[in-house]
């Protein structure tokens, strides 16, 4: 079983960082197949808590290497700044890192639409990191990718296209001569310094899957906020679904054998956007700062809600999930009844599956099954038997209800905090 995707299952910040980094001992390579970094993965490494935006979690561990594909946008100035952040901790990523000749790169003047946007039109509480301006400019025909990127001509000619272009939306933002003077200060050493790592990827893992060698994908945001199947229009520009690996990776969907799904014991989204499972405002705060529920790539606080099957039943059918890795259950801990929410209702009524529509999505109301909590410190514990009885009972219900296996309990944020069940799923 050589390639694992690894997905998140609610809205972002489920843990996938830990997992992955956890997982990666056993990879070749880690892939990031779309986003960029508006991503803030957390892993423990080395006993040093370290968030990583852009590089794979497993580019950490000695002799893995980390693959940024055609999928993901790319900050050259938040790349070149995390590859020295690593360096710092002596990590080099030298002849390690791989990135896309077909990756779009995220341009100053995203970063700035991005922000105006989030401050004239209709917030969604994005990450202002351009994300979703330099997917539009993807899909619009006009963006430039690493290879124009590392290639001085040629960036200069599609720079140029690019301002023209979208030239009645960026007079919103300065004068094109301006734009174009932020665009290129820096531009020559970024170019030199990320040349080195520019390749093209699709031949690179197709090579490396040929000759049996293990690649594990990180996705990064998760299902609800994938742009055709999550919470649209609050959700990101990319797609988080296992899906998402093929097309944003070069990889046929029979080439993926595993997809593992990574949610919280409970619920936490960041941004704008409907969240029928969100507690009131008193009880989240009280678990935020238990948790630490603060976003690792804006520092904002995250709102937090119950466990919700309802959504959950939906990211395990668009996202491809085959199993479940369940984190942060200590937190769970001391908090009585728990609650889980097993269906919802629209007027009165009950909703048999996730709503499409948005305003049917803000509406919903939940429907809770309680359940006994528990006590005491399971923090680290790496023996499901070792649980609290009522611990257990809630992770076997969960799995009874969603009708899929959880192959991991997360009992903390160190990579060996960890409860392995049932067969191995990589
Ligand atoms: P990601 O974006 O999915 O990688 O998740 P984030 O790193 O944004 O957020 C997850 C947070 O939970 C990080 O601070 C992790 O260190 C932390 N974390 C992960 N698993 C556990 C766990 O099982 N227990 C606790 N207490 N914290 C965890
Ligand atoms: P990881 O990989 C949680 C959210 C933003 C906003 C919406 C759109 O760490 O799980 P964007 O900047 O992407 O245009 O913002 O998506 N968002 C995330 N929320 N975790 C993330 O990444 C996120 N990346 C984007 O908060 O609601
Ligand atoms: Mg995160």
């Amino acid at each position: 079983m050589p390639v694992l995707v690894v997905v998140g299952a609610q809205w972002g910040d489920e843990g996938k960082g830990k997992l992955v980094h956890y997982l990666s001992r056993s990879a070749h390579a880690v892939v990031r197949y779309q986003g960029g970094n508006n991503a803030g993965h957390t892993v423990v490494h080395r006993g040093e808590t370290l968030a990583l935006h852009l590089l794979p979690s497993g580019i950490l561990l000695p002799g893995k290497v980390g693959v940024l594909a055609h999928g993901v946008v790319i900050s050259p100035r938040g790349l070149l700044e995390e590859i020295r952040f690593v360096k710092k901790k002596k990590i080099s990523v030298r002849g390690r890192l791989r990135i896309s000749l077909g990756a779009h790169v995220v341009m100053p003047y995203h970063m700035r639409l991005d922000a105006l946007r989030e401050t004239t039109e209709r917030p969604l509480g994005t990450t202002r990191r351009g994300i979703g301006p330099c997917y539009i400019d993807k899909v619009a025909r006009r963006g430039i990718q690493m290879a124009d990127f590392i290639d001085p001509p040629a960036f200069r000619k599609k720079l140029d296209f690019a301002l023209e272009s979208n030239a009645a939306e960026l007079r919103r933002l300065g004068k094109p001569a301006q734009l174009k003077k932020e665009a290129l200060r820096g531009y020559r050493r970024m170019a030199e310094e990320l040349r080195p790592y520019c390749v093209d990827t699709v031949e690179y893992l197709h090579q490396g899957l040929s000759s049996g060698k293990r690649i594990l994908f990180e996705g990064a945001q998760g299902v609800m906020l994938d742009l055709d199947v999550g919470t649209y229009p609050f959700v990101t520009s990319s797609s988080p679904v296992a899906g998402g690996a093929c097309v944003g990776a070069g990889l046929a969907p029979r080439q993926l054998d595993r997809v593992l799904g990574v949610a919280k014991a409970y619920t936490t989204r960041v941004g704008a956007g409907p969240f029928p499972t969100e507690m009131p405002a008193g009880m989240a705060g009280a678990l935020r700062e238990k948790a630490g529920e603060y976003g690792a790539t804006t520092g904002r606080p995250r709102r937090i809600g119950w466990l919700d099957l309802v959504q959950l039943r939906r990211a395990v059918k668009v996202g491809g999930l085959e199993s479940l890795a369940l984190t942060k259950l200590d937190v769970l801990s001391g908090i009585h009844p728990l609650k889980i929410c097993v269906a919802y209702r629209f007027r009165g009524k009950p909703v048999a599956h996730f709503p499409v529509s948005q305003s049917m999505q803000f509406a919903v109301e939940p429907v809770y099954e309680l359940l006994p909590g528990f006590s005491g410190n399971i923090r680290g514990l790496r023996e499901f038997g070792k649980l609290p009885p009522q611990a257990k009972s809630y992770v076997r219900r969960v799995e009874r209800l969603l009708n899929l296996p959880i192959s991991f309990i997360s009992t903390g944020p160190g990579a060996g905090e960890l409860i392995l069940r049932g067969p191995k799923v990589w």
